[in-house]
C-alpha cells in the first residue's frame, strides 16, 4: 500500500509505517504547490496529510478516486468534506487528545500575555523604551476570580478551563453542542446560552470545531455585547472571527484585548492592522508545536494508517459513520 506524506513529520511515525511494510512517498522538494500535491495524490492509496490549506472536497475525491483513506496530521478536519468522504466510504483519521494540553497551554499563555500586555511591553524593551516607573502606564488586569467563557468545551477547552480554574480560581461558563458533565462536576462549569456567554465572560476562549456556518461568528454585533474588559482568545480556527470587526472593537475599546493563535487567512499578512495594536498578541498557529504533541500526532496518524492497511477501523476517526454504515 502506497502512502503519500506531503511533509516530513517526526521519525516515530515514519518508522512505524516502514515497520508495517508500507511504501512511503515523499515529495522530491519542499513547499509543493497544490497542483504538485494533487499529482502525488494520484499515485497513492492513502494520504498522511499535513496542513490545512489543501481542501479535500468533491472535486478532489473525483480526481483522486484511487485514494482509499486519509490520515490527517491534525485534530481539526474543517478542510475535509466529511459528508463526501462518508458517501465514498473513505475514513478520515485525526489526532485528538495528544495536543490538548499543548494547545490549551497556548490559549492560557495568550490570556496572560494580553491581560498583562506582555508583547506590547516586550516590544517597548526591544525598541529601547524601558521608561521610568509610571504608576499609570500600560496597566494590565488580574485574572483572579474572573469569569472564563469557553466556546466548545471538548478536550482542549476542558484543559484550558482546568488550568484557569487552578491558577486563577476563575469561574467557568461554557457553551457547547452538548452538556459536559465532567466539567460541571470537576470544575463547577456552568452551561449557558451563546448570548449569556458573550455577555458575562471576562475572558472568552474559542475551542469549538469550525464549520462554514460559524464563519465570522465573532463580528461587530457580538463584540458590542461583550464586556469592556473582555479578552478574546482564539486557538481554534481563524474563520471564527471577523478581523475587521475585531480590529474596530479593539480600537474603540469595545473589548480589552485579543490573543490569536489562528487567523484568517494564514499566514497573517505582516501589514495587518491588528499587528499595530498594543492590546493584541498574535502567534503563528503554534498550538500543537511541542515535541511531545507532534510526536504524539505522528504516532496516532501512523496507527490510523496501519489499522486501515490491515482492514481494521481507524482508532482515531473523524467520520466513524463509514464503519457504522457498513457493519
Ligand atoms: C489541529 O490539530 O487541528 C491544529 O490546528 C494543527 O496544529
Amino acid at each position: 500500500m502506497k502512502v503519500f506524506i506531503n511533509k516530513r513529520i517526526p521519525e516515530i511515525g515514519i518508522d512505524m509505517l516502514k515497520q508495517a511494510g508500507l511504501q512511503i512517498i515523499f515529495p522530491d522538494h519542499e513547499n509543493i504547490t497544490n497542483e504538485e500535491w494533487l499529482e502525488y495524490c494520484k499515485t497513492a492509496d492513502v494520504l498522511l496529510s499535513i496542513g490545512g490549506d489543501f481542501r479535500y472536497d468533491k472535486t478532489f475525491f473525483e480526481t483522486c478516486s484511487n485514494i482509499k483513506a486519509i490520515a490527517l496530521y491534525s485534530v481539526g478536519f474543517d478542510h475535509v468534506d466529511i459528508k463526501e468522504a462518508v458517501q465514498r466510504n473513505i475514513p478520515i483519521g485525526n489526532t485528538p487528545d495528544v495536543l490538548s494540553k499543548a494547545t490549551s497551554d497556548v490559549a492560557f499563555l495568550l490570556m496572560q500575555s494580553v491581560a498583562r500586555r506582555a508583547s506590547y511591553n516586550f516590544q517597548k524593551v526591544k525598541d529601547g523604551h524601558w521608561d521610568v516607573f509610571d504608576p499609570l502606564h500600560a496597566l494590565g488586569q488580574e485574572l483572579y476570580g474572573k469569569t472564563l467563557g469557553i466556546l466548545g468545551l471538548g478536550r482542549i477547552g476542558f484543559e484550558m478551563a482546568k488550568k484557569s480554574r487552578k491558577a486563577f480560581d476563575m469561574n467557568i461558563l461554557y457553551h457547547n453542542r452538548h452538556r459536559n458533565e465532567e466539567a460541571e462536576k470537576e470544575l463547577g462549569a456552568t452551561y449557558v446560552s451563546f448570548e449569556e456567554l458573550i455577555a458575562n465572560s471576562d475572558v472568552l476562549s474559542v475551542h469549538a470545531n469550525y464549520t462554514p456556518e460559524q464563519k465570522d461568528l465573532f463580528n461587530r454585533s457580538v463584540f458590542e455585547k461583550m464586556k469592556s474588559n473582555a479578552i478574546f482568545i482564539n486557538t481554534a480556527r481563524g474563520g471564527f472571527q471577523h478581523e475587521k470587526d475585531l480590529h474596530e472593537a479593539l480600537v474603540s475599546k469595545q473589548i480589552w484585548g485579543a490573543g490569536l493563535d489562528v487567523t484568517n487567512p494564514e499566514p497573517m499578512s505582516p501589514d495587518n492592522p491588528l499587528l499595530e495594536l498594543s492590546n493584541v498578541c498574535v502567534l503563528p498557529h503554534i498550538g500543537s508545536a511541542t515535541i511531545e504533541a507532534r510526536n504524539g500526532m505522528a504516532k496516532l496518524a501512523a496507527e490510523n494508517i496501519i489499522a486501515f492497511s490491515k482492514g481494521e477501523e481507524m482508532p482515531y476517526c473523524a467520520n466513524p459513520e463509514v464503519y457504522i454504515q457498513h457493519s
